[in-house]
């Protein structure tokens, strides 16, 4: 289902500045640029999957990385159901330092170019891995949160959601009203499913996709991981954005070096340009 044309074994892939001369790169990415604005141009279903990177611009530290929360904390002592079992008031102490951080924050023109990626195409599908809600508020549509919403909580025995804002005393958890069970934030820790509905569409919408975007992801954690691998196994165009390689970078079609923050806007304003939505 590729919406282009191209030889399969040819990849493009935007070397770093600092490895050649500055000006080659530049002419380099821009052809990228252009190639990938034929490629949306070309295709009427596209699938982008978005990790912690697209947030970092905002001011979200990322998990892994130099500066990533992983480096700093133990995530089998904040982020597993053993955790929670044995010190709920340190996982609670961890959420809620998460959940003040991006209240604070905002989402930035990597989300909002996304928001705008989506009038290009019949059909768009934005999977993140991100809890953090910035999708929704930069206005994307049909989102599919693989790993939860940092804001949501449930309940550790019977599962019954809660939506609604609760102000939670990590010294004094709050059990639920239906089965007594405490009370926890509505994320994927490591060791737990994904929800089956929300991973079994993100899978069949990759294994239709003609178009795939991985952006600021690590591309280590499955089945998030599998996601771009599926849609381009099945024929898909897979463009990988981050200014680190990943494992993924070898099997993109094109690996654009560069910040989602910026790429993206500079991607969506040359669209507008040569190839309006409609
Ligand atoms: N633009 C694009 N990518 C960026 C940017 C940026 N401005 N800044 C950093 N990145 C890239 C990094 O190079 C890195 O590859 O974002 C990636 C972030 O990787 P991770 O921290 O591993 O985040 P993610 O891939 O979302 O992690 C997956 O791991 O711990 C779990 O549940 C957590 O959902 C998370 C999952």
């Amino acid at each position: 289902m590729a919406c282009q044309e191209r030889d399969p074994t040819e990849r493009r892939i935007a070397k770093p500045v600092s490895l050649v001369a500055f000006w080659p790169v530049a002419l380099y990415l821009l052809c990228m640029l252009d190639e990938i604005v034929n490629a949306v141009r070309n295709c009427r279903s596209c699938v982008v999957l978005t990790g912690a990177g697209i947030s970092a611009e905002s001011g979200v530290p990322t998990f892994r990385g130099s500066e990533g929360l992983w480096g700093k904390f133990k995530p089998e002592e904040l982020a597993t159901m053993a955790a929670f079992i044995s010190n709920p008031k340190i996982v609670w102490e961890w959420y809620k330092w998460r959940r003040q951080v991006v209240g604070e924050v905002k989402p930035n023109p990597g989300h909002y170019a996304l928001r705008d990626l989506q009038q290009w195409f019949d059909q768009f599908t934005l999977v993140t891995q991100n809890v953090d809600g910035l999708h929704r508020a930069a206005g994307s549509e049909n989102i599919l949160e693989l790993h939860g919403n940092i804001y949501r909580n449930k309940c550790l025995d019977c599962n019954h959601q809660f939506s609604e804002d609760m102000d939670i005393d990590p010294d004094n958890i709050p059990s639920c009203p239906h089965c007594g069970g405490k009370i926890r934030p509505d994320v994927v820790w490591f060791g737990e499913m994904l929800d089956a509905q929300i991973i079994n569409k993100a899978f069949s919408e990759s294994e239709q996709t003609e178009l795939f975007f991985s952006i600021g992801t690590s591309a280590i954690v499955h089945p998030a991981a599998s996601l771009p691998i599926t849609a381009k196994r099945r024929g898909a165009t897979l463009v990988e954005i981050n200014p680190e390689m990943t494992p993924l970078s070898g099997l993109a079609d094109y690996y654009v070096s560069a910040k989602s923050g910026e790429f993206l806007p500079t991607l969506v304003e040359r669209l507008k340009q040569t190839s309006p939505p409609g």
